[in-house]
């Protein structure tokens, strides 16, 4: 069916009590099932089912401001050893875990990502994210700020790609007669000395199958775009409005040549939240029934954590005064600031609408209605350069996601705007995009004449 060669790039975020805050409480969810293997194992054979590129785990270390009342928080599944099980039990799908850059050591996660990339057969992605809480849990009285935090990260992703760059494609020779597994010579150290890091490398451990595991970021501020410009092969944004999303995709892929990379070698992903049914009515009915188990008490919890302010004193019919929006909070993420701000001052939400709309859509966009509508409009944004695919976001566990694979996938397909099969094995062969080669390919090509081919 599919002769469309451009097709969209699809993964699914794992939020295993269901996107929607409250559509836990549904009849039939699998909230007692939380944090357990059985959940992720059906919804990840679910999603390689429907040929998905990727299935994606985002992490927080912190319980959060009031523990246990947020069931769909990231942190229920640690992503490392999550992933590890889930490749065991899967074959093609792509498997992106998230690492923060603020409370772990290069080396660590340049092994971690490393060997579920060689465990997988290629499989692994690493989301880099800076953290936006979590400080308690590691010794730090405060955030750092969100500068130092970039700084950090950025020589961080230096050093963990300088470490799985650090063995050639065969410094494994298993030379049997010779008595030599490895050959040193094909083994380089990195003796990376920089202002937040020293490390002499090499890393212990065989170059993985796709030489850089996927690099999958999400900054949105200036900071936070350099960093994805320049190391990221994927990008999840949230974009409810096509034309600011047009705008960021725009911004996102100038900045990606300025780097000096190929626009085409960042693939961007907004979130999308698929609220939908065999049918208009049945989409709308699902959004209805949702709409009518959001909790304002937990939900006014979530926005002060979201939004890092105090909502005590505001009825739910009144609106956020728009000088209490901080949007250089580092313990928020100023795009969603901006997003859930827009909607109060200039769309005059209430905090009610406010917290209905978080619970929805945590700041991403959301279609209502038949599976073949959320098709068109993913096939607009996508025609119309607002993004190269989508992060998918299951409003309840698990028919939301039975929803998306079997109903929304096959639209898509039937329109030629995704295949029908993988076509490769790795990620990087599902998404299109190329294989690093290490420091003996870099060495030549750096070598190489400038006027060379
Ligand atoms: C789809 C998506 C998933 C994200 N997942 C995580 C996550 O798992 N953990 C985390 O700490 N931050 C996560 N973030 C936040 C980003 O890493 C980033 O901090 C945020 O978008 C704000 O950008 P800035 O850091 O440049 O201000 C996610 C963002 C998006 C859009």
């Amino acid at each position: 069916m599919t002769n469309n060669k451009k097709h969209l790039a699809l993964t699914v975020f794992m939020i295993t009590g269901g996107y929607h805050y409250d559509s836990w409480r549904r009849e039939g969810s699998r909230a007692e099932g939380l944090g357990y293997l059985d959940l992720v194992v059906d919804m990840a054979k679910k999603a390689e089912a429907a040929k998905l590129d990727g299935i994606f785990f985002g992490d927080t270390v912190s319980a959060g401001k009031v523990p246990g009342v947020d069931p769909t928080v990231a942190g229920h599944y640690e992503p490392l050893t999550t992933l590890s099980a889930l490749a065991a039990v899967t074959s093609r799908i792509g498997l992106i875990g998230t690492a923060s850059t603020t409370f772990s050591e290069p080396y660590n996660v340049a092994r971690q990502f490393s060997g579920l990339d060689s465990l997988s057969g290629g499989r692994a992605g690493w989301n880099v994210v800076t953290s936006a809480m979590g400080n308690e849990n590691y010794g730090m009285d405060e955030m750092p700020a969100p500068a130092d935090r970039y700084a950090r990260a950025t020589e961080f992703v230096d050093v963990v790609t300088k470490l799985w760059d650090s063995w050639s494609d065969d410094a494994v020779i298993v030379d049997r007669e010779g008595g030599r597994w490895g050959d040193p010579d094909r083994i380089r150290r990195i003796d990376h000395q920089g202002d937040h890091y020293k490390v002499a490398g090499p890393i212990n451990m065989r170059r993985s199958p796709q030489g850089h595991p996927v690099l999958v970021q999400a900054g949105s501020s200036g900071d936070g775009m350099r960093l994805g410009a320049s190391i990221a092969d994927l990008i999840y944004t949230a974009q409810p409005d096509m034309k600011l999303s047009q705008k960021f995709y725009d911004q996102f892929k100038a900045a990606v040549q300025q780097a000096g990379r190929r626009p085409e070698a960042v693939k961007i992903l907004p979130g999308i939240v698929p609220i939908i049914g065999r049918t208009e009515k049945e989409g709308q009915e699902l959004a209805a029934e949702l709409g009518n188990l959001v909790n304002m008490d937990t939900g006014r919890t979530i926005m002060e954590q979201r939004l890092d302010m105090s909502l005590a004193d505001i009825d739910l019919d009144e609106q956020i005064p728009a000088e209490r929006f901080n949007l250089e909070s580092s313990r928020s993420s100023r795009q969603r600031t901006e997003i859930f701000m827009r909607l109060s001052v200039e769309q005059g939400y209430t905090l009610r609408d406010l917290i209905i709309e978080n619970a929805r859509g945590h700041g991403h966009g959301w279609v209502i209605g038949s599976a073949s509508q959320a098709a068109d409009r993913m096939i607009e944004w996508f025609e119309s350069g607002a993004c190269d695919g989508f992060s998918l976001n299951s409003p309840y566990i698990p028919g939301g996601l039975d929803d998306i694979c079997e109903l929304l996938i096959p639209e898509l397909q039937e329109r030629g705007y995704y295949r029908d099969e993988y076509e490769g094995t790795t990620l990087r062969e599902h998404l299109g995009l190329e294989r690093p080669g290490a420091w003996d390919v870099q060495k030549v090509r750096a070598e190489e004449p400038a006027n060379a081919g």
